[in-house]
């Protein structure tokens, strides 16, 4: 797909479609009246047929209307002019998105980034039309024998901007906004691959391959260098299943050679079926989605590759399947993590957090200004704030902000959630220095205090992404978060520090 920007009047514009939008009521929005006025008030002549109210998310293709060179103008209803708000102009974009693709337009241009939206500027409305676009138009075809017949497919958004010097401008956060649509397009088609085709050595491999494209330097530790570095609860979580585990190091040096890294950790358990705490039936499809942590890992470091950020990032990924077995690990066994500290495996689906502590460790040597691990972690965070915000835990609470605002600035939005003290105490075990679950119960913050466990020697972030990662149910797929927060989060660091 690609994104131009144009400033030449609207009428005069030779493309398939121009997209305008209506508000509740009828009132039109500024290009929506100046192609009216120009078409001799063919735009208010259809909405006083009734054919369009303005209803947020509906759609109205009026083709080839007088004194107008587009060969259609696609009406989208906004809903009530003064409730314009981002999820407003998301829905919108989808809609609009959504009617282009049932048209035979190969180019359309947009001008639903004119309108206000709760204060945004221009920049984040250009970047979220992107991001809409790709992420409506985006297809999972790749294991359809023969993928479905489409239209004509839109190949060129044109964004309609005011005039010349907004052109330069928008081009800019065009670039910025198509490395971030690559890099969650990545993470997308990664954690939508099933169990059987997405192994931890199909991730090893795609790390090689990302790396040969961007020129990353990429490390792959195999079982018995994972053996060998003590790291056993790695090991415990993959010794039920024929695949053995990895530990996958990519490293992206875009700034000074002896600049500190960003880390990113990612969760990479390839499919998660409990182990012998087996899970229950019902929808155990969908944690083949239990690499989203690590998916999202690969498309941060591919976005920060194409936006050449001038700053170094480690990704390091614990990859393992977590499968009952007569080998596997058995509820209660013990082991002793790369930190020395020794953990009791009450419950082999607490699997996550133990990946996680032996990469948190393996880390250090990378001596991280900051790490951030993201992980789909824990059920109660999507029981806590559901498909919407991902968690946020950290020990230091600048930094949370700094996420926070990337995430607000990305449309990619997380919570802050406590590490207090008094959860520490919640996961004793009675033969090891703590248990992998608490015996009454386990919550989203109890598995962040244990991952902190792990993470003393530097500033951490830890993101449970179990809500946000993938949608269930009808449109059920991996959604690519929260690769546009880390985008932006690494985006802003960059900004912080000084190039090579
Ligand atoms: N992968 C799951 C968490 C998860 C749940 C992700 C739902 C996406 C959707 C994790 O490994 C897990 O099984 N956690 C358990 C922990 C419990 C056994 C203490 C959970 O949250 O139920
Ligand atoms: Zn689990
Ligand atoms: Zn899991």
């Amino acid at each position: 797909m690609d994104f131009v920007v144009k400033s030449e009047s609207l009428e005069k514009q030779r493309t398939g479609c121009i997209v305008v939008g209506v508000y509740e009521g009828g009132r039109l929005s500024p290009s929506a009246m100046a192609l009216d006025t120009a078409s001799g008030h063919a735009i208010n002549a259809a909405l006083s047929r009734g054919d369009l109210d303005g209803e947020l998310g509906m759609t109205l293709l009026l083709p080839g209307i007088p004194n107008v060179a587009a060969e259609r103008v696609l009406l989208v209803g906004l809903g009530p002019e003064d409730e314009l708000v981002e999820s407003s102009y998301h829905t919108a974009l989808c809609a609009a998105t959504r009617a282009l693709s049932t048209t035979g337009a190969g180019e359309a241009t947009l001008c639903i980034n004119e309108l206000p939206v709760n204060g945004r500027d221009a920049a984040w409305k250009i970047e979220q039309a992107v991001l809409a676009v790709t992420d409506t138009l985006y297809r999972f075809d790749k294991l359809k024998s023969a993928p479905p017949k489409q239209k004509r497919a839109v190949t060129t958004v044109v964004f309609h901007v005011a005039d010349r010097p907004t052109v330069a401008a928008a081009g800019a956060v065009i670039d910025q906004a198509e490395s971030i649509a690559a890099g969650i397009t990545l993470a997308r088609d990664l954690g939508n691959l099933p169990g059987n085709v997405c192994t931890p050595s199909y991730l090893a491999d795609q790390a090689r391959e990302l790396g040969s494209v961007h020129g990353f330097e990429v490390t792959i530790l195999d079982q018995a260098e994972i053996e060998k570095l003590g790291m056993n609860a790695i090991l415990a979580v993959g010794k039920g299943s024929r695949q053995p585990p990895t530990l996958i190091v990519m490293a992206y040096h875009g700034g000074a050679s002896d600049a500190q890294p960003v880390v990113l950790v990612g969760k990479g358990i390839t499919f998660d079926t409990g182990g012998i705490n087996v899970k229950s039936a019902s929808e155990m499809d969908e944690m083949k989605f239990d690499m989203c942590g690590a998916a999202s890992v690969f498309g941060a470091l591919r976005a920060a590759a194409l936006m050449k950020l001038p700053l170094n990032v480690v990704g390091i990924i614990p990859a393992a399947e977590n499968m009952p077995d007569g080998n596997a690990t058995r509820p209660g066994d013990v082991v002793t993590t790369m930190s020395g500290q020794t953990v009791e495996i009450l419950d082999t689906d607490s699997e996550g957090r133990l990946v996680l502590a032996d990469a948190l460790t393996y880390a250090e040597r990378y001596t991280p200004a900051v790490l951030v691990d993201v992980a789909t972690l824990t059920g109660a965070v999507v029981t806590a704030l559901g498909e919407i915000a991902s968690g946020v835990f950290s020990n230091d609470d600048a930094l949370v902000r700094e996420v926070l605002a990337a995430g607000d600035r990305a449309w990619d939005r997380a919570w802050h959630l406590p590490l207090w003290h008094e959860y520490q105490d919640m996961f004793k075990s009675d033969i090891a220095d703590f248990a992998n679950v608490g015996p009454r119960g386990d919550c989203a913050i109890t598995a962040a205090c244990f991952l902190s466990r792990f993470t003393g020697r530097y500033p951490w972030v830890h993101l449970d992404i179990a809500g946000t990662a993938s949608m269930t149910g009808e449109g059920k797929g991996a959604t690519g978060r929260p690769v546009a927060l880390l985008a932006h989060f690494l985006a802003g660091r960059s900004r912080q520090s000084p190039r090579s």
